[in-house]
């Protein structure tokens, strides 16, 4: 079971609504892709336009905070739609608080590493969290190169998920995943990938997804 969440990073802001059909039925969930200038040097939707976007999604919302101080802010990103909130360890002050406030809420919790950050980070706090992203670029910006020495990161999440039966959390990867790329991820333990200019970029988004499927488990 794997899943494939498009980032509307690449796709056109002023139409969302028909950026997400174009996509919906064939993607698992829709990655939303939140920064502040501050965290990362680029700025995307601010809290409001946020959830007005995940207000009008047919696709779950799977939310990733790219944002400084997201210990105060992560909740305010859950609503009916909202399926999964994702901080970075780097953001937070207190992750632990932070994760348990988004399951509080109803939400799946995502803990998200920028490249250099080691995966040793997320061991300790693996009962509290549903999601491990392990970013394949420094975030920021959609098209960028997808970084194979990150897959060792992921090896070693996948090894603690199977050691300690934890059979409902997943493993996400985040950058440059596209044909090329994505079996790669997979074959390391990946099970959740996020597309953006590989979809968005593409002349036929729906199908675009069906093949990455494909390419990941084949
Ligand atoms: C980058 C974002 C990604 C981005 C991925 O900081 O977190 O979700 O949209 O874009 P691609 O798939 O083009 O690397
Ligand atoms: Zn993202």
């Amino acid at each position: 079971m794997i899943r494939i969440c498009p980032s509307i990073l690449n796709a056109n802001f002023d139409d969302l609504p028909n950026e997400i059909l174009k996509v919906a039925g064939h993607a698992d969930l829709l990655h939303l892709d939140v920064m502040d200038n501050v965290f990362v040097p680029n700025f995307t939707f601010d809290l409001e336009k946020s959830l007005e976007i995940i207000g009008v999604s047919t696709l779950p919302v799977d939310v990733h905070l790219m944002i400084n101080n997201p210990d105060t802010e992560a909740v305010k990103f859950a609503s009916a739609n909202t399926a999964s909130i994702t901080v970075h360890f780097e953001a937070c002050e207190d992750p632990l608080q932070t994760l348990r406030q988004i399951r509080s809420k109803g939400a799946r919790a995502g803990l998200a590493i920028k490249p250099h950050t080691p995966i040793e980070v997320v061991e300790d706090l693996l009962p509290d969290v549903d999601m491990i992203l392990v970013m394949t670029v420094e975030p920021g910006f959609g098209g960028q190169k997808f970084m194979s020495e990150m897959m060792p990161k992921v090896e070693k999440a996948r090894n603690w998920l199977k050691q300690n039966s934890f059979d409902e959390k997943w493993i996400q990867v985040d950058g440059g995943i596209s044909l090329e790329t994505i079996r790669t991820a997979y074959q390391a333990g990946a099970d959740t990938f996020v597309a953006g200019s590989a979809v968005y970029r593409s002349d036929n988004p729906g199908e675009m997804i069906d093949q990455l499927r494909q390419k990941a488990m084949s």
